[in-house]
């Protein structure tokens, strides 16, 4: 049995993280979507409301977990019995990071393996960062946000 983690803070999840979710799921027999707890220090959502919005929108896939953790993402992948690490490669500007995590990853555990999934084109251009900033200044975010996530958004601003 294949298990993933597709880790990230999710602060919130957008339709980019969504399109990584469902194509990591056909890639491995379960999927777990670790939510980093102590991330950003002024996260716009909290741990909880991250976490049930992530549910809400993976309600209809069968082999995917949402859970949190803290601390060190190989610690996580031991305790979850997991070897591959999912992360979306929108643009060149996710690179450096991303290489530098992969390889310090891999180096702490050399049993697991990062695999980027390219983003697609439609979503390349989206992050969380750019989701906040329409939020913050009452934009519509209907076509960043799954839907399922929308109302949750607007229940949790009020
Ligand atoms: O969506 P994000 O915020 O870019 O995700 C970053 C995340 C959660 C994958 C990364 O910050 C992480 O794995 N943090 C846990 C701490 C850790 O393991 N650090 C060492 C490797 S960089």
């Amino acid at each position: 049995m294949q298990i993933g983690v597709y880790p990230g803070s999710f602060d919130p999840v957008t339709l980019g993280h969504l399109d990584i979710i469902d194509r990591a799921s056909r890639l491995c027999d379960h999927l777990v979507v670790g939510v980093l707890q102590n991330g950003s220090k002024y996260p716009m959502f909290t741990l909880d409301q991250r976490i049930r919005m992530l549910k809400k929108v993976t309600e209809p896939y069968g082999n995917v977990d949402v859970l949190s953790f803290d601390g060190l993402l190989v610690d996580f992948l031991k305790q979850q019995d997991a070897k591959i690490v999912f992360r979306g490669l929108r643009a060149v500007t996710d690179f450096e990071y991303e290489l530098q995590m992969a390889q310090t990853n891999h180096s702490l555990y050399p049993e697991m393996e990062t695999v980027f999934l390219t983003a697609n084109v439609q979503y390349s251009y989206l992050s969380s960062t750019i989701v906040k900033d329409v939020l913050v200044h009452n934009g519509d975010i209907s076509n960043f946000v799954p839907a399922p996530a929308i109302d949750m958004i607007k229940q949790f601003r009020r």
